[in-house]
């Protein structure tokens, strides 16, 4: 979950690399660093904190040079600190910044300082800057040195690699970690995202496992694949315009998203849809078929796409009568699964990056599966080019850590999905119903959004407190679990949810005055059990914090504050309740002073297990 950017032209290449950088830094950011070879020796800075801190070094001593790499930083192996930020060098010889994870590091470490080779940091990546070193001593090519020490490489990586003894050249790799060539006119670059490199190009290619790329002067690229074999990979034009990639008028990109969502759900529909059922083919010609077989389903994700898969299981049970598990990646693809026959797997993703659901799904291609379907928002990602089957989520760039039009937007696949799958299966009940609702969507969010002054005061009541408990019931207790992740993410105070009728079982103990409660209370069937539950927590003392459809008599009291939200049809209600718990955590954010959009600790893509 580094970001590498890595170039070779006939310009200088440090104002590609540095904006590339700034526009990965959502992956890591806790140092950065830059190489780039003059032409007689590498030159190199590395700066501990954001990108900026390595522009500010670069305002004083700039890097010209036409060939070179960059990363920026999230550190696994050493605390972030200058030594252990990349580029890495081995001497004069060779630079390398890595993303990933090389697990059999310590074992090559000890061979290479048993044969002199000193090290000057405490991270994982240095070791391939010696073995590289050790390869071209022997009087190996750059290209044909990076080959033989791949091999011996165990974990995840993606690199990037320059030499003074191969002007002119920079070589690439990817095993497990994200990495694409940027095609450009006599010039060619590599990244972890595409994004990084729309300054420059739109034309990508997105390399295979395996794969190792060499870049030199005038643009050529030269694709070599595990086996050894020179392969061509198409070159593919990059969908979303760069503006998506800015933040515009708002003050964070967050708050960009949160506004993105009633234009990117309607992306998300277009097409999908006819006047009273979902078009199973926007799932692709081969989903037809898999559908029809398809008796269960396990949904694997991590994060907040995990939470969109819990939605899912009430939806897909509730309307296609499919039974339905979901699981967090990192724990299923170290499991012994059983795979009753006919069981469609599913993952989601908003980055098609994340490790452990990469890993999930390699998994259970091996075991007995139908097939596998991936919800995502990415194409080209390693996720969507290894399933069978794929929907893209069409959220455009995310570039705020915490989750927010990726969610929605999943939420309008795994709705298709519920309504693709009862339709394959002659189901036709509510279809009619819930697609008029979905096409009604985009206009009550925008009205959602309208209440977001309302929600800013509204969070004045958090900015103090130290926790806070969030409520739901059916598919709303996954709304309250994404609207309890938000919070702490970015505005690090302690939040939990839980179902409200397990209330009495445990966190109840928690409810006093300094423990806000905050409930969402659509106009469901669960309506007078959640009402009940908010009972007891005003008779424990608790202050309530309740969105609540216009309809349902929730009054406020001193102890009780309500914000009404339009009404919706019951099925679409986890996708409405998610915006107000989005702005509210935002705002209590903003009103603690956090880093909203890159916030401590954590990355947007985790690339790494
Ligand atoms: C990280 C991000 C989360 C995201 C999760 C899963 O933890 O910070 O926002 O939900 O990864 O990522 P994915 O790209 O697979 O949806």
């Amino acid at each position: 979950m580094c970001g590498i950017v890595a170039a070779v032209a006939q310009r200088n290449v440090q104002g590609i690399l540095l904006e590339g950088l700034k526009r990965l830094e959502y992956r890591g950011y806790d140092s950065a660093g830059m190489t780039v070879f003059n032409g007689r020796e590498l030159t190199r800075h590395r700066a501990v904190g954001k990108v900026a801190a390595l522009s500010r070094k670069l305002d004083t001593a700039a890097l010209p040079g036409t060939s070179g790499i960059a990363h920026t930083r999230w550190a696994t192996h050493g605390k972030p600190s200058e030594a252990n930020a990349h580029p890495h060098h081995s001497g004069e010889q060779v630079a390398v910044v890595h993303n990933g994870i090389i697990e059999n590091y310590e074992t090559i470490k000890d061979q290479l300082q048993a044969s002199g080779y000193h090290f000057s940091s405490e991270t994982d990546t240095e070791v391939i800057t010696h073995l590289l070193a050790e390869k071209l001593d022997s009087g190996l090519s750059l290209f044909d040195a990076t080959q033989q020490i791949v091999n011996g490489l165990g974990g995840a990586y993606a690199l990037a690699v320059i030499s003074p003894q191969a002007p002119g050249v920079v070589i690439g790799a990817r095993q497990g970690s994200p990495l694409v060539v940027g095609v450009g006119i006599d010039e060619a670059f590599l990244a972890s995202d595409p994004l990084a490199l729309l300054p420059v190009t739109d034309r990508f290619i997105y390399l295979e496992e395996g794969d190792l790329v060499e870049l030199s002067e005038q643009g050529a690229i030269r694709i070599v694949d595990c086996d050894g074999n020179d392969v061509e990979r198409p070159i593919q034009t990059f969908e979303h315009g760069d503006g998506a990639a800015s933040k515009g008028d708002y003050r964070h990109y967050m708050l960009k998203e949160i506004y993105e969502q009633p234009e990117v759900i309607r992306a998300a529909l277009e097409g999908r849809l006819s006047d009273d059922h979902v078009l199973v083919e926007s799932f692709g010609p081969d989903a037809q078929a898999i559908f029809q077989t398809t008796k269960q389903i396990h949904i694997i994700a991590c994060g907040t796409s995990y939470h969109a898969g819990l939605v899912a299981r009430y939806w897909l049970e509730r309307y296609a009568g499919i039974p339905v598990q979901v699981e967090v990646a990192s724990e299923y693809r170290y499991r012994y699964p059983v795979v009753p026959e006919g069981t469609l797997f599913v993952t989601l993703s908003q980055s098609g990056e994340t490790a452990d659901t990469l890993a999930a799904l390699r998994y259970a291609k091996q075991l007995n599966y139908i097939g596998t379907l991936a919800i995502c928002n990415v194409p080209g990602s390693s996720l969507v080019r290894e399933s069978d089957v794929t929907l893209m989520t069409r959220a455009g760039p995310e570039i705020g850590v915490a989750s927010t039009k990726a969610f929605t937007t999943q939420l309008i696949g795994l709705m298709l999905l519920t309504l693709s799958i009862s339709r394959v299966h002659g189901g036709h009940q509510h279809h009619a119903d819930i697609v008029s609702a979905l096409k009604a969507l985009p206009a009550l969010c925008q009205q959602v959004l309208a209440l977001d002054p309302a929600i800013e005061v509204l969070s004045e009541a958090f900015a103090e407190k130290h926790h806070a408990l969030f409520l739901g019931r059916g598919a709303h207790f996954p709304v309250a679990l994404e609207g309890a992740l938000k919070l702490k993410e970015i505005s690090y105070i302690h939040a939990e949810a839980y179902p409200a009728g397990e209330l009495k079982h445990g966190p109840l103990a928690l409810v006093d005055a300094d423990m806000p409660v905050i409930s969402v209370a659509p106009n469901d069937d669960l309506l007078e059990k959640l009402k009940s539950n908010l009972q007891e927590v005003r008779a424990r003392g608790g202050q309530l914090f309740v969105f609540a459809d216009e309809q349902v008599g929730i009054e406020e009291r001193d102890d009780i504050r309500v914000l009404r939200l339009p009404h919706i049809h019951e099925a679409l209600t986890p996708l409405l309740y998610t915006l107000p718990l989005q702005l509210l955590s935002y705002h209590v954010a903003v009103l603690k002073g956090t880093d909203v959009d890159q916030p401590r600790n954590l990355a947007k893509s985790v690339t790494v297990e």
